[in-house]
């Protein structure tokens, strides 16, 4: 038994019972239903029913559980695919359910840390770079280098497991990390367009992490522009940026917003341009 085990409603009398991938439905007057359904049915039957608390005086019962049994059973079928969008719709659902944002915390505590797919799910380095936020703050340069694909983290990558490697690349293909790839190319794009309207143009870039999107620029590369000033508040992003574009003549410079915003442009000069992608979503 791997979903909500058992539905009952004495009111209405009627139960509900999921088997693998059968759904038997009793009820006192039309008597037994039986009925298969895929997993994912079956899952989001099962926790729309635990959005639904059977009486009153009953608590809401957490909808982690069932979505960790879920998952990791995709997981052990090898649907790693499934598994996460499982996980992330499921997580979703149980986060908006939860009473208040310390009940949710408490529901995380109590489920998802002691469960065995956390380990599995840290098999990923992205997960585990995420997770563990080794430069002590969430998304450093690194996490963001895993959802570029840049060949800079393959050999992070190659020590895990098989598992691991298709689970990254699984989570790397999901809404969120699309985006941000997207993203980067719009920015590209812009910083392009704009050193075609104005040559000479300006430009600031504000926590700009490891500035890959100079690597889909053809004003960085063709050196169109007239002054690139690269901020970031990590000492290693700078020096990356400086190992990778300086001979650009990008100018990458250490530095924090906070700084900035008290202080003014002063330090830096007039710009054209000034953008800032991944400190304030
Ligand atoms: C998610 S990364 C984005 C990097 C890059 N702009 C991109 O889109 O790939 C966020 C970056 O913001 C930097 N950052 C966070 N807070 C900052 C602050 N207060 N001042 C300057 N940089 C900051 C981090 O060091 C990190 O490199």
């Amino acid at each position: 038994m791997t979903l909500l085990d058992f539905f009952e409603d004495e009111a209405l009398g009627l139960r509900l019972q999921f088997d693998h991938h059968a759904l038997i439905l009793t009820h006192d007057e039309w008597g037994v239903g039986r009925g298969r359904f895929s997993y994912k049915t079956l899952s989001a039957l099962s926790v729309a029913l635990r959005l639904f608390p059977q009486t009153e005086n009953t608590q809401p019962m957490s909808l982690i559980p069932e979505t960790l049994s879920t998952t990791t059973n995709l997981a052990e079928q090898g649907d790693l695919p499934a598994s996460l969008d499982n996980l992330r719709a499921g997580l979703r659902r149980a986060r908006a359910a939860a009473p208040s944002p310390d009940a949710w915390r408490a529901d995380v505590d109590r489920h998802v840390r002691p469960h065995p797919i956390l380990g599995v799910s840290h098999e990923s380095p992205f997960v585990h770079r995420c997770f563990t936020k080794p430069r002590g703050y969430a998304g450093d340069a690194v996490m963001l280098d895993f959802i570029y694909r840049h060949p800079v983290n393959r050999s992070l990558a190659e020590h895990t497991t098989p598992r691991g490697r298709m689970l990254m690349q699984a989570g790397l293909t999901t809404p969120a990390p699309r985006a941000v790839r997207n993203r980067c190319r719009l920015l590209a794009d812009e910083l392009d367009a704009l050193c075609v309207r104005k040559p000479n143009a300006e430009i600031l870039s504000l926590a700009c992490g490891h500035l890959r999107e100079a690597e889909h620029s053809s004003a960085l590369a063709e050196q169109r522009f007239g002054r690139f000033v690269a901020l970031d508040q990590d000492p290693e992003s700078i020096a990356s940026v400086q190992r990778d574009y300086g001979a650009l003549g990008i100018e990458a410079q250490p530095g924090s917003v906070k700084t900035l915003l008290a202080r003014g442009l002063r330090d830096f000069g007039q710009f054209d341009f000034i953008y800032a992608a991944g400190l304030y979503d």
